[in-house]
């Protein structure tokens, strides 16, 4: 059954507490956090300090989303800071093989994010030690997106490589998720599903994340 990891970017940052126990209570599976850092991306976020403190009042897994320059200088930071999946993008590290390694080192997570435009053989010769791919399917830096169609193909192309090596790595897509594309996407292969604006922009934000896993239960 797919997954949900509701985008911490879209929350009420004035009450983060309690807008993490909202998500909770809907049944959550992850908390994905999308640390930017205005040079990779054009935007800033935030980073390892609010991340460990807002570890200390939730109880779910950790999903840390790096989209900054060189992320291998942050490793240990954001190990530190509570991750349990660490995902670096391909396009920001040169020596992307070294820094899956460093990320496995600490016992966590290693995860790959592509962008839209970034084929998946860059993945080719790291996919035995990964343990998650997120598919960008928007282009990072802001929630509330629109999906891009023609990053269809490629979540069906990796479910197929997964699958047919017998891999055991999570697949992921994020932005531009929302509940009336979540089944469709969900089928086509997808274990975790991130969604920022449509979850913690609803009225009722526990109610929206619980649709998300009735939706998924129902569904497959
Ligand atoms: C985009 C971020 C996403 C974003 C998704 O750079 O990586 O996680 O929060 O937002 P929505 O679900 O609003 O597209
Ligand atoms: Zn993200």
């Amino acid at each position: 059954m797919a997954m949900i990891a509701p985008s911490l970017l879209s929350a009420n940052f004035a009450d983060l507490a309690e807008e993490i126990r909202k998500i909770e209570k809907g049944g959550a599976d992850y908390l994905h956090l999308d640390v930017m850092d205005g040079n990779y991306v054009p935007n800033i976020t935030f980073g390892a300090p609010l991340i460990k403190s807002i570890k200390k009042i939730s109880s779910i897994p950790f999903d840390v989303h790096l989209m900054v320059d060189k992320p291998e200088r942050f490793i240990k930071d954001f190990v530190d800071a509570g991750a349990d999946i660490l995902t670096v993008h391909a396009e920001a590290t040169t020596h992307l093989h070294r820094t899956i390694q460093e990320i496995k080192h600490y016992g966590i997570k290693a995860g790959v994010a592509l962008n839209p435009a970034t084929p998946l053989n860059v993945l080719e010769y790291v996919l035995g030690d990964i343990d998650l791919v997120l598919l960008m399917t928007v282009n990072p830096g802001f929630g509330g997106q629109s999906f891009i169609n023609a990053t269809k193909s490629k979540i069906k192309s990796l479910r197929q490589i997964i699958d047919s090596r017998g891999l055991d790595i999570i697949l992921e897509i994020d932005g531009g998720v929302k509940l009336s594309n979540a089944k469709e996407l969900a089928e086509l292969g997808v274990d975790l599903l991130v969604s920022g604006s449509d979850i913690f922009g609803a009225a009722d934000i526990e109610a929206k994340a619980k649709a998300y896993k009735d939706l998924f239960d129902k569904a497959l």
